[in-house]
């Protein structure tokens, strides 16, 4: 088995040899400032391991691991659009550094050149990578609707917000990771079990992005602290907050407001406010509960998987990394 570290390396060289389009400039310099601007790398390494883990060689899962390293880049530019974004990674977004048109249209184009990494796949593993890739890749769609959906309602229940962050965030997880047992060749049955532990893995990563978002550290998260709560975001921290009556009707009152017509004191003012009722309230301990308890699903899920018994202990390593990371 690969290390992570050489994984990580081996990817981000196929990576370049395959993104090099340079004209228009307008078009294509976002497309290389976004992918070179760092990130976790998880999704493709997902699809790595899970291959090589299933048997599969490295090189035969390059290219669906660079299918889903560029859609999620792509997802990042309209996502930091939608979310009003600034900051990326501990640099400006594309639509601040370019303007919204790029964001955009380089977004577009980032989307296609990620289904173009699928030719490469004989028939029935293209078709099969492909039928996967188009389902999650619209599940997403459906997920960052809902997300903007819920920041203007105040009746957002835990279930839809689970069902949203499921459909945003956790399908790709499962998708990354399938997608490497369908290179290998493993049946439905199988692909379906590393498929749910990408679920049970997203949920836990998204409700901890959630909390980095209010409770992480400006100089190592690389987004703006608080862009949830300026965004009235209704997350598992405001609904677990709003839970507890002696919280509700403040914290309803700062999620009714509209940034907008805020200065930026008061926004200021706002974030730290809501954190403090987060924190009081015990919302943040239930999310911290919850990753929790998602994270252990997943470790279970894990033991379930038709591969290595040393296999299985370096992706539930794996696993508690991510979910107790700090960016
Ligand atoms: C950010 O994903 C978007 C979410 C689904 C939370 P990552 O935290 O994986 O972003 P990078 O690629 O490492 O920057
Ligand atoms: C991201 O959710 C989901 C997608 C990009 C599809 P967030 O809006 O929470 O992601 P960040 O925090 O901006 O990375
Ligand atoms: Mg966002
Ligand atoms: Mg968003
Ligand atoms: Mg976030």
């Amino acid at each position: 088995m690969t290390s992570m570290e050489n994984l990580r390396s081996q990817f981000l060289e196929y990576l370049q040899q395959k993104v090099t389009l340079t004209e228009p400039a307008g078009l294509y310099d976002p497309v290389h400032y976004i992918l070179q601007l760092g990130g976790k790398r998880l999704r493709p390494l997902m699809t790595l391991m899970s291959a090589q883990m299933y048997g599969a060689p490295v090189t035969s899962a390059m290219d669906a691991a660079v299918a889903v390293e560029v859609f999620h880049n792509f997802t990042l530019l309209h996502d930091d659009i939608m979310d009003a974004a600034d900051l990326r990674r501990g640099q400006a977004t594309v639509h601040k550094k370019w303007d919204v048109n790029t964001g955009i249209l380089s977004g577009d184009a980032m989307m296609i050149m990620a289904y173009q990494q699928f030719l490469s796949y004989e028939p029935k593993t293209f078709y099969d990578l492909n039928k996967l890739f188009s389902k999650t890749a619209l599940e997403v769609c459906e997920g960052q609707q809902y997300d903007v959906d819920f920041e203007t309602r105040d009746d957002v229940t835990v279930d839809e917000y689970l069902l949203m962050i499921k459909l945003k965030t956790s399908v790709l997880v499962g998708c990354a990771l399938q997608m490497g047992a369908i290179i290998a060749q493993k049946d439905i049955v199988e692909q379906e079990k590393i498929y749910n532990y990408g679920i049970e893995l997203g949920m836990a990563f998204q409700l901890m992005d959630d909390y980095l978002d209010a409770f992480g550290d400006p100089e190592t998260f690389g987004k703006e602290v608080g862009g949830d709560i300026r965004e009235n975001k209704k997350t598992y921290l405001y609904l677990k907050s709003i839970d507890n009556k002696d919280f509700a009707a403040e914290l309803k009152d700062l999620f009714a407001q509209d940034y907008r017509s805020l200065t930026d004191q008061e926004i200021e003012d706002k974030k730290a406010r809501a954190k403090e009722l987060f924190v009081n309230s015990g919302g943040a301990n239930r999310t911290l509960e919850a990753i929790e308890d998602y994270t252990q699903k997943a470790l279970k899920t894990v033991e379930s998987l038709d591969m290595e018994k040393e296999h299985k202990t370096i992706l539930k390593k794996f696993s508690q990394d991510l979910t107790s990371r700090i960016s």
